[in-house]
């Protein structure tokens, strides 16, 4: 991409990764960007770096609007190589420019990349000015990392989000109400169940300190900027930190071997129905694990079924279920399924995921072929 005028003196110079479909273990079927964003001042400022096989792209922007030289300071959210990845290169290529980040995030440079980088750790709440601007810091540990941090330029009113409020799409369109709403909350959701689930008390305290900055626009580092969609992603934001689900969804998430536990995930599902639920069936064996959790975000109920494979559930389910254990969904009802020939073990092992994530349990369906 070419780099984009957000405002006078601000750019979007970041990469779009059009091609990318799994990110580290996420299925992405949209692709994603690496959001940058330089800010023209008496000093110059960049904020975050980008993936580094996309390090080329991310100079030839910055290069359309000033000498990548020329750059001062450089704000680190955060240090995953999504974000921190052409650091390495930057601190050789600019060694006088001075990053800014948290002290986690500061340790976490050093081990990951094994060298020193020019950094300035900040602290809550302080600031940097770069002559009519000030970048006030807002670290965020674990939304999602230790060291994230989210950054507001007070004069613009803009907070750059880091991860958080982001989404994973490749896209034209610069802005949430570009992409309308149905697409952006879409991706907005499929984002937070597979990446910021588990760290519900964390955004909440997030969504407190943020409550009190004035914020016309959100530059996240994923995705499309937030200008229209503010209030309503923040309250996103605040029902699923808190696992507020809607009590007329549901999901029927199953794998089988010959037939029975998918016609069993089909009773289920028809019955739930006929109950007055919205019920999606998602088959692991066309479906990825990322998309089973990103629709289980909403939802109230969920069942899962097996059929039984040498005394296990099938791996599909295991691995939907670990994955599922690791994000913590949580004031859920999970019912667990399965068909077998003749050991059955499957829907226990199902049920014992649901009582560690101390989910209310309906009474487990597990029969004997069509019995
Ligand atoms: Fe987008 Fe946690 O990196």
């Amino acid at each position: 991409m070419a780099s984009y005028k957000v405002r006078d003196n601000i750019y979007s110079v970041g990469a779009v990764d059009w091609g990318v479909r799994n990110f580290h273990g996420y299925e992405v079927p949209r692709g994603t960007t690496y959001n940058a964003y330089l800010i023209i001042d008496e000093k110059i400022t960049l904020i975050d770096t980008v993936k580094a096989p996309f390090n080329d792209e991310l100079i030839a922007n910055i290069s359309e609007i000033v000498d990548p030289r020329k750059i001062d300071y450089i704000i680190s959210n955060h240090t995953e190589p999504d974000h921190s990845g052409t650091l390495p290169y930057l601190s050789e290529f600019i060694p006088n420019a001075k990053i800014y980040c948290t002290a986690a995030a500061n340790k976490e440079l050093k081990a990951i990349y094994a060298q020193d980088f020019n950094t300035v750790v900040v602290k809550p709440g302080e600031t940097l000015n770069t002559g009519k601007y000030t970048f006030r810091f807002v670290p965020m540990p674990m939304v999602h990392w230790p060291d994230s941090m989210s950054t507001y330029l007070e004069e613009e009113k803009i907070l750059f989000s880091n991860d958080a409020l982001g989404q994973h799409i490749a896209s034209e369109e610069k802005y949430d109400d570009e992409l309308g709403r149905e697409l952006f909350f879409e991706r907005s959701g499929d984002y937070y169940a597979n990446i910021v689930l588990p760290f519900g008390k964390q955004v909440t305290k997030l969504l407190a300190d943020i409550s009190a900055l004035d914020i016309n626009l959100v530059c996240p580092a994923h995705g499309v900027m937030l200008r229209g969609y503010i209030g309503e992603a923040v309250q996103k934001y605040s029902d699923w930190a808190t696992d507020v689900t809607d009590d007329k969804s549901a999901v029927v998430i199953y794998d089988t071997m010959w037939g029975a536990t998918a016609k069993h995930a089909k009773k289920i599902a028809d019955r739930w129905r006929a109950e007055g639920l919205k019920v999606e069936e998602i088959s692991l064996k066309d479906k990825h694990h990322s998309y089973a959790i990103a629709k289980l975000l909403d939802a109230k109920y969920i069942a899962v079924g097996s059929s039984t494979l040498n005394r296990n559930m099938l791996p599909s389910v295991a691995a939907f279920l670990t994955y599922m254990k690791g994000l913590r969904p949580q004031k859920r009802v999970g019912l667990a399924f399965g068909i077998y020939g003749w050991s059955g073990e499957a829907p226990d092992q199902i049920e014992a995921i649901f009582n560690e994530l101390n989910f209310e349990i309906l009474p487990k369906e597990k029969f004997n072929w069509n019995s």
